[in-house]
């Protein structure tokens, strides 16, 4: 039986963003742009693609530049409408379709993952939804379905929560969560272990969990009774690991490609990346990259 579609996604955006300072120091890392984007953009696109309209922040002290991103600039749509600059004005008003309507909740301390994730519960209500973490740019295939879009459709198909992941290399395992499991047909794994950045000597295996989640309401309830786990936070991994006692979990071993643009290293590939295929400046850029002596 086809499951309801997933309506409302919850972006976690109250991270103190330490790995970018000084750049983060009076700005949100999410409005750090790849190219002509801030991050978080690309992060409500995607849910947008996966049909997502319900879009919720859960947000922090200094985050205000992401509230005013989202909503209508009056002075510099005004001054482009004089200016008779109507492409300048639909690529801004592009950034809140009116079919989408965007919430806000404060998370007061840095508790963790899973702890933000809980702020949102009273916006999700009772239903399934969808956790993006900007800092993962998720590129699906050229052309074809988005990471998100992907994992919508197979939660239409079974209902069950689903995680992204990928395979990542054994001495990165201690940055991810880390899921073993069962195949389960096609991209699914049905998860019997999650551990929350483990020692590569302890990992169950090397697949890590991307930024991408569509949670059962359940969650909520796991988390509730979470202690605090590594780092002195309130993992999503450990209250995902309660759920499984519940109900099933899956992994989704995703098609496309993720940019880790909490680091610095993977913020400068996913702009050359980008850049590189960027409508107007693609072509130039390649041939500037060609110039140098590397
Ligand atoms: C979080 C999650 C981790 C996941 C990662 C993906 O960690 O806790 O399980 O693998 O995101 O980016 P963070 O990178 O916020 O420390």
């Amino acid at each position: 039986m086809q499951q309801p579609p997933v309506r409302k996604a919850v972006f976690p955006v109250a991270g103190l963003g330490t790995r970018f300072l000084p750049a983060t120091k009076a700005s949100p890392k999410e409005m750090l742009p790849v190219v002509d984007k801030p991050l978080i953009q690309y992060a409500v696109e995607e849910a947008y693609a996966a049909g997502i309209r319900h879009m919720i922040f859960v947000t922090g002290r200094s985050k205000r530049a992401i509230e005013d991103h989202f909503d209508t600039a009056y002075e510099l749509e005004s001054e482009l409408e004089a200016a008779g600059k109507q492409e300048l004005l639909a690529l801004v008003r592009s950034v809140q379709p009116d079919d989408m309507d965007c919430a806000y909740v404060r998370q007061p301390r840095s508790l963790g993952l899973g702890h933000a994730v809980l702020c949102a519960e009273a916006l999700v209500g009772h239903e399934p939804f969808a956790v993006l973490l900007a800092d993962d740019l998720m590129m699906g295939p050229p052309g074809d379905t988005p990471v998100l879009a992907q994992m919508a459709q197979a939660f239409r198909q079974q209902g069950r929560s689903l995680l992204a992941v990928q395979e990542v290399p054994q001495d990165q395992v201690r940055r991810y969560g880390i899921v073993a499991g069962e195949p389960a047909g096609g991209p699914l794994l049905r998860i019997q272990r999650i551990v929350e950045k483990p020692a590569p000597e302890n990992a169950p295996s090397r697949m890590g969990v991307a930024g991408r989640y569509i949670l059962t309401p359940a969650i909520f309830e796991q988390i509730r009774q979470q202690p605090k786990g590594a780092g002195g936070e309130i993992q999503l991994t450990d209250a995902i690991a309660r759920l499984m006692e519940h109900e099933a979990v899956y992994a989704y071993q995703y098609a496309g490609k993720r940019y880790d643009c909490g680091s610095k290293e993977g913020f400068l590939e996913a702009t050359v990346e980008l850049a590189l295929q960027h409508p107007e400046v693609g072509a130039s850029f390649r041939e500037y990259l060609k110039t140098l002596s590397l």
